[in-house]
Order: structure tokens, then C-alpha cells, then sequence
């Protein structure tokens, strides 16, 4: 959506957040948009969703609409219409959790699958290694890098939700890569 006046413009983004349940989307998404950290575990149901207002240049507006997605929904059938008009996703697993990198795959199959731009193309994709803050982490940088290359994911982050860690870097590359593709 374009709302443009001389020279102002106001742009809409969908940004679907997505990955196994517990690694921290809901706990990404709040910290971005709200600041805050909570170590209370509450489990998302279907989905929920966010807006981040990014005063991207002195003539442009950016509504990112982030849809955190209920990590047990990859086999619901919602996915597809939370899916719907995405432009960009940011993948998310537990960097301490080894199931939760395991599980990525499934997740950018599932998302190749069901989004493409109107143009057919691919959205783009970021993964985030969440809970960087733990210090054991169970999977090495080679392995995630690895994945990346194979997978054509153009970057990942190691994140924290809980020191505010690599968030707003992450979602900034995003926001440039679609505004890149447009
Ligand atoms: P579902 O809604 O079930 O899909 O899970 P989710 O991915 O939204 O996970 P959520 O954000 O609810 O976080 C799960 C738990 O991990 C909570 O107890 C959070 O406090 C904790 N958590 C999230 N991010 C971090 C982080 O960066 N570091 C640490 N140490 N804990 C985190
Ligand atoms: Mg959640």
C-alpha cells in the first residue's frame, strides 16, 4: 500500500515471524516494538500481531506489520492465510535448542511453498540464532552459515530478546531488501 503526496510517502509491510515454539518470536517481536523483555513463557495461539512505525527518511513512512506466528501452527491449516501478502520473513530458533535449528528447514519449505511476491519471486528471508545471551550454544557459527549458503537465506543474526541484541539490525536489513526488490 502506497500513500504518497508530493513529497511524502507511507508504505505498508507484512512481516511474518516464524519458527518453533519457544524460541522467542513473541519475546523478538515485543522487544522491537514495545522495549520490553519478560522471562514469563506465554504460549501464542494462532497468531498475533504488531505494528513498528520506522521513520525510514525524512519523505518516507514505514508500517512494518509483524505477524508472530503460534509455533505450533506449521502444520495448522491457518498458515497459509497468515502467510497471505507477506513480503519479507524472519526465521527464528533457539540457539540453544538444536531441535529448533533442526526444524528450520521445514519452515522455509513450508514458507517457499506458500508466499511468493506477485512477480513470482522468492520473499526474502533472515535467520535469527535467538537467545544469544545463553552462553551455551549448540550449534556452531559453520554449520548456520552453511545452511545459509545452501538454503539462499541472504543473512542471519545471533539475537537476544532479553540484552536487545542484533533486533533492530536485523529487521533494518530486511526492510532494505524489500525495499531493494520494489
Ligand atoms: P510460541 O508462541 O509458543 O511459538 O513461542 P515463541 O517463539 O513466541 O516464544 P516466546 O517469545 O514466548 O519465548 C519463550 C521463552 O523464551 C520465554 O520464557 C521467553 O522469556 C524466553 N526467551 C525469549 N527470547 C529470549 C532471549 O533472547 N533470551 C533468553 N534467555 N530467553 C528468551
Ligand atoms: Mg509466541
Amino acid at each position: 500500500v502506497t500513500l504518497s503526496n508530493y513529497n511524502h510517502k507511507e508504505l505498508l509491510f507484512k512481516f511474518l515471524i516464524i519458527g518453533d515454539y519457544g524460541v522467542g518470536k513473541t519475546a523478538v517481536v515485543r522487544r522491537y516494538t514495545e522495549g520490553k523483555f519478560s522471562s514469563n513463557y506465554k504460549v501464542t495461539i494462532g497468531a498475533d500481531f504488531a505494528i513498528k512505525t520506522l521513520n525510514w527518511d525524512p519523505h518516507t513512512k514505514i508500517n512494518l506489520q509483524l505477524w508472530d506466528i503460534a509455533g505450533h501452527e506449521r502444520f495448522g491449516y491457518m498458515t497459509r492465510v497468515y502467510y497471505k501478502y507477506a513480503v519479507a520473513a524472519a526465521l527464528v530458533f533457539d540457539i540453544s535448542r538444536i531441535t529448533t535449528f533442526q526444524s528450520v528447514k521445514k519452515w522455509l519449505n513450508d514458507l517457499r511453498e506458500k508466499v511468493t511476491l506477485p512477480d513470482g519471486s522468492n520473499i526474502p528471508i533472515i535467520l535469527l540464532a535467538n537467545k544469544g545471551d545463553i552462553k551455551h550454544t549448540a550449534i556452531p557459527t559453520e554449520q548456520i552459515n552453511k545452511f545459509c549458503k545452501d538454503n539462499k537465506i541472504a543473512q542471519w543474526y545471533v539475537t537476544s530478546a532479553k540484552e536487545n541484541k542484533n533486533i533492530d539490525e536485523a529487521m533494518h536489513f530486511l526492510v532494505e531488501n524489500v525495499l531493494k526488490s520494489k
